[in-house]
C-alpha cells in the first residue's frame, strides 16, 4: 500500500473474526509480534505486506493508495515500527515516491525503547542500477539505505546515509542479499512492501515467512494493474495458514504464515 503519512484520526478498533472474536486496535494487534526471535540463522524473518482490490489488483491508476484505507495505513506504519529493515522494489519506490521510513517521533521513540534503531534500514535491490535517486528517501539525512546492485550507483549528491553493496551479476540474488543483510547489517526482521515483481521473485527463492494482506472492498473493473505477485509461475502452489482475520467497514485484514 501507499507510504502516506499516518492518519491524524485514530482508527477505530478492528473486529477480529479469527482465531477468536474480539475488538482490537492495530497497536494492540501488533504488540506481540516478536519477529527477531524467529529469524533463521542465514536470513531475516521476512514479512510481505500488500493491499489488493476485491477483484485481485494491486494498484489503481498506477498507485496502491486508492485501494488503501485508514486501518490499512495504520497497519502499514505499525509493521514498519516492528522491523529492523524495510524493502521495496525500484518500481514501487518510483511509483509511490518513498520517503524516510519512520517519520513519526512517537513511533521512533517506541522503536528505540524496544531495542530497535529509531530508523529502520531501507533495503533496495536492482540489477540495472536504475534506482530512483530523486525520491524523498534519498534527500532525507535521517534515512539509512543499503543498495544491492551489480551496476554503478552514484551516492555523492545524496543526503541520506547510503551504503552500496556491489555484487557480480551472477551473485546478485535475493538469497545472497538476505544472507548479507543478516550477517553484515544485523537485520533479523525484514518487511517487504512489494511490489509484485519483487514478491514473485522472493517466492521463487523461498524467502517469505508471512503475508499481511488487506483486502479492500473495492473493484478496479479490469485494467492492466498486476496482482500482488508477478513474474514466472511457481513450480508448485504455495499454501498458507491463516493466522488472523479482522474486519472494519467491509475491508478484511488478513495475516498468513507460509507453510514450509
Ligand atoms: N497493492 C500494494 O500493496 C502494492 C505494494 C507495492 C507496489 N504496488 C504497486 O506495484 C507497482 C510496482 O510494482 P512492480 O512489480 O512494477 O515493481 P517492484 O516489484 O516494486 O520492482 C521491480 C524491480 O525491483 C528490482 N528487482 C525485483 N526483483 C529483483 C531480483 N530478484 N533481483 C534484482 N532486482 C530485483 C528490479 O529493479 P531493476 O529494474 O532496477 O533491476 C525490478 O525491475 C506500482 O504500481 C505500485 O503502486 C502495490
Amino acid at each position: 500500500m501507499a507510504p502516506g503519512p499516518p492518519s491524524p484520526d485514530p482508527v477505530p478498533p478492528l473486529r477480529r473474526l479469527f482465531p477468536e472474536s474480539d475488538r482490537l486496535s492495530v497497536h494492540d494487534l501488533l504488540a506481540d509480534l516478536e519477529l527477531e526471535s524467529r529469524a533463521p540463522v542465514d536470513r531475516p524473518y521476512t514479512l510481505v505486506n500488500f493491499v489488493a482490490s476485491a477483484d485481485g489488483h494491486a494498484a489503481f491508476r498506477g498507485r496502491s493508495r486508492w485501494l488503501s484505507d485508514d486501518a490499512d495505513r495504520d497497519l502499514f506504519h505499525g509493521l514498519r515500527e516492528h522491523v529492523d529493515a524495510v524493502m521495496a522494489g525500484t518500481g514501487t519506490l518510483r511509483a509511490e515516491r518513498y520517503g524516510r521510513i519512520v517519520r513519526d517521533p512517537e513511533r521512533r521513540r517506541r522503536r528505540a525503547s524496544s531495542g530497535l534503531t529509531p530508523e529502520p534500514l531501507a533495503v533496495i535491490i536492482s540489477r540495472s542500477g536504475d534506482v530512483p535517486s530523486d525520491i524523498p528517501l534519498f534527500s532525507d539525512p535521517g534515512s539509512r539505505v543499503v543498495v544491492f546492485t551489480s551496476a554503478a550507483f552514484d551516492t555523492s549528491n545524496l543526503a541520506a546515509e547510503v551504503n552500496v553493496v556491489r555484487l557480480d551479476r551472477g551473485e546478485l540474488t535475493l538469497t545472497t542479499m538476505m544472507r548479507r543483510l543478516r550477517s553484515d547489517h544485523d537485520v533479523r526482521s525484514l518487511l517487504c512492501e512489494g511490489g509484485p515483481t519483487l514478491f514473485g521473485a522472493l517466492l521463487q527463492e523461498n524467502l517469505v515467512d508471512e503475508l499481511f494482506l488487506s483486502l479492500a472492498p473495492k473493484l478496479t473493473g479490469g485494467g492492466t494493474a498486476p496482482a500482488i505477485t508477478a513474474g514466472p509461475e511457481l513450480a508448485e502452489l504455495r499454501t498458507m495458514s491463516l493466522v488472523w482475520a479482522l474486519e472494519l467497514d467491509g475491508a478484511l485484514y488478513l495475516r498468513y504464515a507460509l507453510r514450509t
